[in-house]
């Protein structure tokens, strides 16, 4: 298969050892580290490194270093770059008999600094399984000639293939770990958004689940601070329990402590009964105070000692009850500015504000808003049991040029009311009221075939963005989020001039 002159006895030796061992499949890094020593120590193959090929970001990353903790510094090589990168490439070995003399080596690993590099040779070969480069292996030697190098190249492609199916096996581990970390950042299908803010948003949530932690979630209205709320409680530990709702901005003054906490019979004019405050109800589970700014001053003193003692005295009773809840506020107030301004407690809002969860507007969440659309058009038609087909451009058109201020609730109301007035399964313009009529500038001159285009164009161009910014400009990552091709990406990055590097190294908009 491979040309050159048989191998020596001592890389016979090595070959056979490789083998036995990569028989037993041990602990991949032990191994590896252990087919390094043996290069090193039989064969004076110095500072081996095994790479491994991540498709996915489009990048070879070090996995094993003779003598050296991957973690310690991470060393990684774009496809095509330096001498590892054009290996993985082009899918053959290199052999370079003096790195000084060649550019494209680069020491990413920094292990050649107290050594004469013009006496240092380089070899470095694919590792391939079942015709795919998987990885890369790689050796120093020390005052090789060509020839010489060359047969220790067809060695080194021999230990290669010996090691191919475990490098194979740790990229797939890498690969299952890695759609796992995704798979807990996802959010139940009622929650519609695929924006990079609403991603940002899916990954807090999964975060702060799990604890007890208290939450205060603020934004705008109609942006889904209720729906996260109770995301959140379904997600934790306590979804067992109940998750009680108190409007705090819609009970009365007098009557917000004995809904919060309960009362006794007849501790005031009637009060007929014992009656069990909302916290007691929601023992073991998750008390969600909406609209917390709106919670007078006397009741904010006695929100804050339940927060710090967790129990509570019933109005007119002497008994304190131990509540084990989770808190989640919400507000779309600023409540800073409420604090600011002498209207809440600073205290309560730093015992509220432990893990801040802002959701944002409709508006600066991109295409989510036909995602949105389309999802809403589905649910209405079946509750209202109507058969829709489609919206028309116009209508498209509008509902991607308003600017949304009631969010997701408005955008809701909206489809609801044009699903109802359609009567040709399709949603036209005129279905929609006349705020968003407003909202486009007068297109009557522009043919329609045109304004389809610009519309597909920026839909398109709005989806690529939004991958892009998640994927730090990567757009073989980018084109694998969105379910295509690389190709497809880079064609229409290159027509609808979009400039992908602005997105490299960094996340926009979190
Ligand atoms: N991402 C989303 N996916 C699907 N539906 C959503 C989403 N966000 C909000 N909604 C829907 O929009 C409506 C408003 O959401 P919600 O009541 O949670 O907003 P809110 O922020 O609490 O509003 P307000 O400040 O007015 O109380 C609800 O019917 C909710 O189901
Ligand atoms: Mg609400």
């Amino acid at each position: 298969m491979k040309p050159g002159a048989p191998f020596t006895p001592a890389e016979y030796l090595v070959l056979h050892e490789v083998s036995k061992m990569l028989r037993r499949a041990g602990d991949f890094e032990a191994d590896l580290q252990h087919v390094l020593e043996m290069l090193h120590g039989h064969l004076s193959m110095e500072r081996g490194m095994v790479c491994l090929v991540d498709r996915d970001k489009g990048e070879i990353r070090a996995e094993v270093i003779h003598g050296m903790d991957r973690r310690q510094k991470e060393v990684k090589y774009l496809m095509g770059e330096g001498i590892t990168g054009k290996v993985v490439a082009e899918g053959r070995p290199i052999a370079v008999l003096n790195i000084e003399q060649e550019p494209l080596f680069l020491d990413r690993s920094g292990r050649r600094h107290n050594v004469n590099r013009n006496e240092i040779s380089f070899l470095c070969v694919p590792i391939r399984f079942q015709e795919e480069v998987v990885g890369s292996l790689s050796v120093d030697h020390v005052r090789a000639n060509k020839e010489s190098l060359e047969r220790k190249a067809h060695f080194l492609e021999e230990v290669a293939d010996l090691v191919a199916a475990r490098v194979r096996a740790r990229q797939v581990e890498q690969e299952v770990t890695r759609l796992r970390s995704l798979e807990t950042h996802r959010m139940s299908p009622r929650i519609i958004g695929n924006s990079s803010v609403m991603r940002e948003l899916a990954k807090q949530v999964s975060q702060v689940a799990d604890s007890s932690t208290s939450v205060l979630i603020t934004g705008e209205t109609g942006t889904g601070k209720e729906l996260i709320a109770r995301e959140i409680h379904e997600r934790s530990p306590r979804r067992a329990a109940p998750l009680i709702k108190v409007n705090c901005g819609a009970i009365p003054e007098n009557l917000i402590e004995s809904e919060l906490f309960g009362h006794e019979k007849g501790s005031f004019t009637g009060a007929i009964q014992q009656r069990l405050g909302r916290f007691e109800l929601a023992r073991g589970g998750t008390i969600f105070l909406d609209e917390v700014g709106d919670l007078p001053p006397n009741a904010q003193v006695k929100l804050l000692r339940v927060l710090q003692e967790r129990e509570i005295e019933r109005v007119g009773g002497s008994e304190t009850i131990k509540v084990n809840v989770r808190v989640i506020a919400a507000t779309n107030r600023s409540l800073e500015k409420e604090v600011q301004e002498g209207r809440f407690r600073a205290d309560l809002f730093y015992r509220l504000n432990v893990f801040p969860v802002h959701m944002p507007p409709l508006r600066e969440r991109g295409a989510d808003v036909m995602l949105l659309a389309d999802h809403f058009v589905q649910r209405f038609s079946s509750e209202l049991n109507k058969k829709l087909e489609r919206m028309d451009t116009p209508a498209i058109d509008m509902l991607m040029a308003y600017h949304w201020p009631g969010n997701v609730r408005e955008l809701e109301n909206i489809i609801e009311r044009a699903v109802l007035l359609s009567e040709d399964g399709v949603i036209h313009g005129h279905h929609l009221p006349p705020s968003l009529q407003l909202a486009i500038p007068d297109k009557s001159s522009t043919p329609a075939r045109g304004q389809f285009e610009a519309l597909v164009h920026n839909y398109e161009r709005q989806l690529i963005i939004e991958a892009l910014k998640d994927c730090w400009g990567n757009q073989s990552e980018a084109a694998r989020q969105l379910g295509t091709t690389k190709r497809v990406i880079q064609y229409k990055v290159r027509m609808l001039g979009i400039d992908y590097r602005l997105y490299r190294g960094q996340r926009a908009r979190s």
